[in-house]
């Protein structure tokens, strides 16, 4: 079921309680605040019961947050959400095939930049290469967001890199953890991925007209929640930090560090996210083996260029470069 994105109101009343930061704010106050009587003010509130937050009423003293649910609904999202334009509007779904679809239907029909599509189940989630992508109920992020950067075509897969930039930093902050980046959009912890990047682009032959950024990310699955054929290469932030990790302040924490980054991006190019990426990066000085569309390369990976492509020197000492490949080590 659709959720589509929320009202104004209810925006406003989220930000007032972020804002409370879990102190009382009085009937009264929410009211005048937010131009409605307190009768639609007590109709806000049971709506947000029922999504799961947890609000305590208190005759004089008013309403307070207490908890709010692990979910992944708009109000979850935007509850404290800290960007200036990503995330503003939500799209929720409890079951989609794919966000990365939802997101392209809406970016063709002029949906603005920082649009983002977020599902509690995947039914068809695709990877890269045509891969799928396992993404089973309320155990993972699965989102996709719409940028529309004016760049060209052939800068776009920068994109993919700034966004796994963003992930790393915002993994870091929340759980302490500190990824690793497997060029050019794996994000691996003790060595397993737990997150993957699908940028898809919508673009004439010198304009974009929409990045879609597809993120997945392993959030609290146990290791028997994966399907035998990936659990050894797969892992979830709860199994590597022991202990469940809470979805939307994650989520917040990306769309945060992203925008941040993506406007770092845009006023100054690749160079300075470049220095960040390589920070993450695991490939390099390594030995890797790149399957590409024209061939198998082994060698060692060098490093990445400005634009963003892996540079690989093989056995015989000539350097490729790489825009698109499979990477193993
Ligand atoms: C990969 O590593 O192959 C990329 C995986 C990307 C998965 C995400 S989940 C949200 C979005 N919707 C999809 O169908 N795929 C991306």
């Amino acid at each position: 079921m659709a959720h589509g994105a929320q009202s104004d109101t209810r925006k406003k009343l989220l930000e007032l309680f972020a804002e409370a930061n879990g102190e009382f704010l009085s009937g009264q106050k929410i009211s005048e605040q937010l131009g409605c009587s307190r009768a639609a003010v007590w109709k806000h509130i049971e709506e947000l019961r029922k999504e799961g937050f947890e609000l305590e009423a208190v005759r004089r003293l008013g309403y307070r947050i207490v908890s709010t649910p692990d979910k992944v609904t708009a109000n979850e999202i935007q509850l404290g959400l800290k960007t200036e334009k990503l995330g503003h509007a939500i799209h929720f779904f409890d079951e989609v095939d794919s966000t990365q679809r939802i997101a392209a239907r809406l970016a063709y029909e002029g949906a603005p930049e920082g649009t983002l599509v977020v599902a509690e189940e995947q039914k068809a989630g695709r990877g890269r290469l045509d891969r799928k992508w396992f993404s089973p109920k309320g155990t993972g992020i699965w989102m996709s967001l719409i940028l529309r950067p004016p760049i060209p075509p052939q800068q776009a897969p920068q994109l993919t890199l700034v966004a796994a930039v963003a992930i790393s930093q915002a993994i870091q902050e929340i759980t302490g953890l500190v990824p690793d980046i497997k060029w050019p959009n794996d994000i691996l912890l003790s060595g397993k991925k737990c997150v993957g990047i699908l940028t898809e682009l919508q673009a004439d032959p010198d304009r974009v007209h929409s990045v879609i950024i597809g993120i997945g990310i392993n959030v609290n699955q146990t290791v028997e929640q994966f399907p035998e054929d990936i659990r050894s290469i797969a892992t979830s932030l709860a199994i590597e930090k022991g202990g469940r990790v809470k979805r939307a302040p994650l989520i917040q924490e990306i769309l945060f560090r992203l925008e941040r980054l993506y406007k770092q991006y845009l006023e100054h190019g690749f160079r300075p996210i470049k220095l960040l990426w390589e920070g993450y990066a695991v490939s390099i000085g390594k030995p890797v083996t790149a399957r590409t569309l024209g061939g198998v390369i082994r060698g060692i990976a060098r490093g990445i260029t400005d634009d963003g492509l892996l540079i690989l020197e093989d056995e015989q000492k000539n350097i490729h470069y790489i825009h698109s490949a499979d990477i193993q080590f």
